[in-house]
């Protein structure tokens, strides 16, 4: 093991390593390998031994525009050289002004909007959960099994993820199945699954236990990502946003993930034209710097004065960030370029599906994909530990990758939209490589040790 050449005096990665474990919390953690990060640019990380790493991470869908992009690097040590701190709760300054108009732009609807800023996707979320019952004076949200909103109070309240399964739970919210076309729940079958939702929704619901009167706001994700990367049938959002405006109830679209162009459309929502009252951001939104956002309807987001604040929130330093991302994202056509990547990472993925039997499912929109790994075809048992091993040897050959789903079980595909069609090949040649070994037994289940991942 060799200390980083880059810093004299710096750790081995077996000193890193060891302090990490006696000294960050575990309740923070979700790893799949021992990973020990020097260097990154474009799509590329490099350990501090100096190994490469192909990236289909994108550190949870962070590095849309790739590492150290000279644009972002630039716009944020130009503002921070200028003002290395300043409180937008209480002065003004003009990148939070300059990327909230960039923002409203962004976002459909014929009605006032206004932008909240934060740190986090789950301070976003937050805000819909905390401002929605506010302001309409309703009390109950409703959200979706597998959703994964945060994991702050009220976003954690939201997500329906076995992440937070052990965490308190809120009473006001209401949480109602997924349409997930490869596992569908009501005995439907995966075209009906859709409509299944929605009519449990309104026709059962509504008329029981939830008085549709009563509800504020509907949580949603286009495509539901920590889940899985589920893609709900055709149709379904359209038919959740009918039921939202027949009964007066806020449509939320938590596009914290799969937002600023990674479904090959600046927001996922857009493939089904629905307007949402509300949308949450971060993420890619700051390039890398911790920014989140909501965007959406003035009266909701104005309710009332200083009850929803983070004194780091809209900083200068952020928001130049942001504003060179999103300038990178239209100058360099990320957007279609991650429909076009997309669609080929897609057939590349079908095509291993046909060569390994591990493979029940792949799916995706753009260039959010997963893949679902099974024991058995006809049973669809979740492959959990082998989705940990396929992972932890995909590392091993150089490539990235990380794995949700609620089983465990899906490996998830987030790469940099700056990727070009080489590196999907290069990729796609590693995780074969990895499948094949796995199949074969060759991967011991000893060798994960405590990279089980979550
Ligand atoms: C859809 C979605 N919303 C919210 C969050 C929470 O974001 P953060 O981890 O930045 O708090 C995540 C995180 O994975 C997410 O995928």
């Amino acid at each position: 093991m060799t200390a980083s050449s880059l810093h004299p005096g710096a750790l081995t990665p077996a000193q890193i390593e060891a302090l990490d474990e006696r000294l960050l919390a575990e309740c923070m953690k979700v790893r799949f390998f021992p990973l020990v990060v020097q260097r990154q640019q474009g799509n590329r990380i490099w350990d501090v031994d100096g190994k490469e790493y192909l990236d289909f991470t994108s550190g949870w869908s962070v590095a849309a525009v790739g590492y150290g992009h000279p644009k972002v690097v630039e716009a944020v040590a130009r503002q921070f050289r200028e003002t290395s701190f300043a409180t937008t709760l209480s002065a003004l300054n003009e990148p939070s002004v300059r990327l909230a108009e960039r923002l409203v732009g962004l976002a459909p609807g014929d009605f006032q909007k206004k932008v909240w800023y934060g740190l986090s996707g789950s301070d976003a979320c937050e805000t819909l959960g905390k401002m929605v019952p506010l302001a309409t004076g309703r009390p109950k949200l409703i959200s979706f099994i597998g959703g994964y909103h945060g994991m702050t109070g009220t976003a954690a309240a939201l997500t329906g993820h076995t992440a937070t399964a052990r965490l308190p739970a809120s009473g006001n919210v209401v949480k109602i199945p997924y349409p997930d076309p490869y596992r569908p729940v009501f005995s439907a079958s995966p075209e009906a699954i859709g409509q299944a939702v929605l009519d449990y929704l309104e026709g059962y619901l509504f008329k029981t236990i939830v008085p549709p009167e009563l509800v504020g706001g509907i949580i949603v994700e286009a495509v539901q990502a920590d889940s899985g990367d589920v893609v709900p049938p055709p149709g379904f959002l359209k038919g959740l946003e009918a039921i939202c405006r027949r009964h007066g109830i806020l449509l939320l679209l938590d596009e914290v993930k799969i937002g600023m162009g990674r479904t090959g459309r600046w927001f996922g929502f857009e493939h089904e034209g629905v307007t949402p009252d509300l949308i949450a951001l971060g993420k890619a939104l700051g390039g890398g710097i911790p920014l989140s956002a909501v965007v959406g309807r003035k009266e909701i987001l104005d309710a009332y004065t200083a009850v929803n604040m983070y004194s780091t929130a809209g900083n200068p330093v952020a928001c130049a960030a942001a504003l060179a991302t999103l300038e990178v994202i239209e100058a360099d056509g990320l957007v279609q370029r991650a429909a076009d990547l997309g669609r080929y990472l897609l057939d590349a993925l079908k095509e291993l599906q046909s060569r390994h039997p591990l493979i029940g499912h792949v799916r995706g929109q753009g260039c959010i994909l997963g893949v679902e790994l099974v024991r058995d075809r006809a049973t669809k048992e979740p492959a959990a530990r082998e989705t940990a091993k396929t992972v932890y040897r995909c590392f091993e050959n150089g490539l990235l990758l990380f794995y949700g789903g609620l089983y465990s079980n899906v490996l998830e595909f987030t790469p940099p939209l700056t990727l070009s069609h080489a590196d999907v090949d290069e990729g796609i040649d590693k995780l074969d490589r990895a499948l094949s070994d796995v199949e074969a037994g060759r991967f011991p289940d000893e060798r994960l040790g405590k990279y089980l991942g979550w």
